[in-house]
């Protein structure tokens, strides 16, 4: 992290500003890479660890311990490095996310978050295109490392490891938050999402994407019970051999039988006899090496929920937001929401009295 970012730091328990104290070597980039910060008002120290302050060190709960620790091993492993292909991956994804609502040149001077940056494949995408002022990225997980590694040398990039219910920040912040692929991972998702909105400058823009409930009837009732049971409890190696294997054998599927009928039928037809078509097809574009990442991301997690077009609506209702959802490739939702702009306080005197309309 770089001193600078302290201004837009907060006790993480009583909001109160941070301090920084016995920070020692400063790297090439200038980040701060040990040191503490204090807050002086409930006496919390946060150690900054290689570069990344950590907000959220000790131990949650089990389920929630071994989601982080299984997220870790993803991010650490599968985005290890940022090479060519990688990048393209990601941006081709991010793309994906924000085309129907969001353009990198819309971020020009913002203040962004990354609520979930996991190995910070997508803040360098965004820091990459757009001209944001600064761009934040919070994870829970040791992912962090691997973010860091991959954004240090963008200067208006700070990688945090802190918890989503509880960021480091000061209130109103940011004017564009996105969180991909992370919330339904929360024991509480809705509650992570109004958590992250708190957050959010008035007139800010939050953007999110989670698995749809609808569009997995099958994966819901025959696989996630795997997930859940079996896969989340495995040692991390068996899950990258197991996945491999299974991400094999789905592909041969998908050449075999849905890329004729893809071809024979064209897409719609195709869509309404193939289970998961619209979603293999976009696998199918993106290659082997990311459909093994995404098949994997699916069997380690211990927590998943699949949220309902209701449910999802009702996280941006319940926030006064207005907003837009998107059905995306016919199995997950995604959705913007802006906050209200700021009121404006027509102030008449009366009374020698200020009162606001
Ligand atoms: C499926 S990954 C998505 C990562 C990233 N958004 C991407 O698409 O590359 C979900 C991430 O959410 C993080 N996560 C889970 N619970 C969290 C929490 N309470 N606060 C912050 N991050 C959390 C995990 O550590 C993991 O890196």
């Amino acid at each position: 992290m770089k001193e600078r970012i302290i201004q837009y730091l907060a006790c993480p328990d009583c909001s109160s500003d941070l301090e920084l104290i016995s920070h020692s070597q400063v790297e090439p980039h200038g980040h701060i890479l040990s040191g503490d910060l204090i807050c002086r008002e409930c006496n919390n120290s946060f150690p900054i660890i290689n570069g990344v302050p950590f907000f959220k060190k000790e131990l949650i709960d089990t389920e929630v311990d071994k989601n982080r620790n299984n997220f870790a091993d993803e991010w650490n492993y599968f985005t290890a490095n940022m090479d060519i292909k990688n990048e393209a991956l990601a941006k081709g994804e991010l793309d994906s996310y924000f085309n129907p609502f969001v353009n990198y040149s819309d971020l020009e001077n913002k203040i962004v978050l990354d609520g979930g940056c996991g190995g910070g494949r997508l803040i360098y995408i965004v820091s990459k295109h757009s001209k944001a002022k600064e761009i934040f990225g919070i994870d829970l997980s040791n992912a962090v490392f691997t973010a860091f590694k991959h954004t240090k040398d963008k200067d208006n990039v700070t990688i945090i490891q802190a918890d989503i219910y509880k960021p480091p920040f000061k209130k109103n912040t940011f004017d564009f938050i996105y969180s991909v692929g992370v919330l339904h991972h929360l024991p509480n998702p809705k509650g992570g999402f109004s958590s992250l909105v708190r957050f959010l400058k008035p007139d800010g823009d939050i953007l999110s994407w989670v698995y749809g409930k609808e569009g997995n009837f099958l994966y819901i009732k025959f696989a996630d019970p795997i997930r859940q049971f079996i896969t989340s409890r495995l040692p991390f190696k068996i899950n990258l051999y197991l996945s491999w294997l299974i991400t094999l054998v789905v592909w041969l599927i998908i050449f075999i039988l849905y890329v004729p009928a893809n071809f024979i039928l064209k897409e719609k037809t195709a869509s309404k006899i193939l289970p998961f078509n619209k979603y293999f097809m976009f696998f199918r574009e993106r290659g082997f090496a990311d459909f093994w990442r995404t098949i994997f991301d699916k069997m380690v997690p211990t927590i998943s929920y699949y949220i309902s077009e209701g449910e999802f609506k009702d996280w941006f209702t319940t926030n006064n937001l207005n907003y837009k959802t998107f059905f995306r490739n016919g199995h997950s939702w995604l959705g913007i929401g802006k906050k209200e702009p700021m009121p404006i306080h027509h102030s008449k005197k009366q009374n020698n009295k200020v009162i606001s309309l």
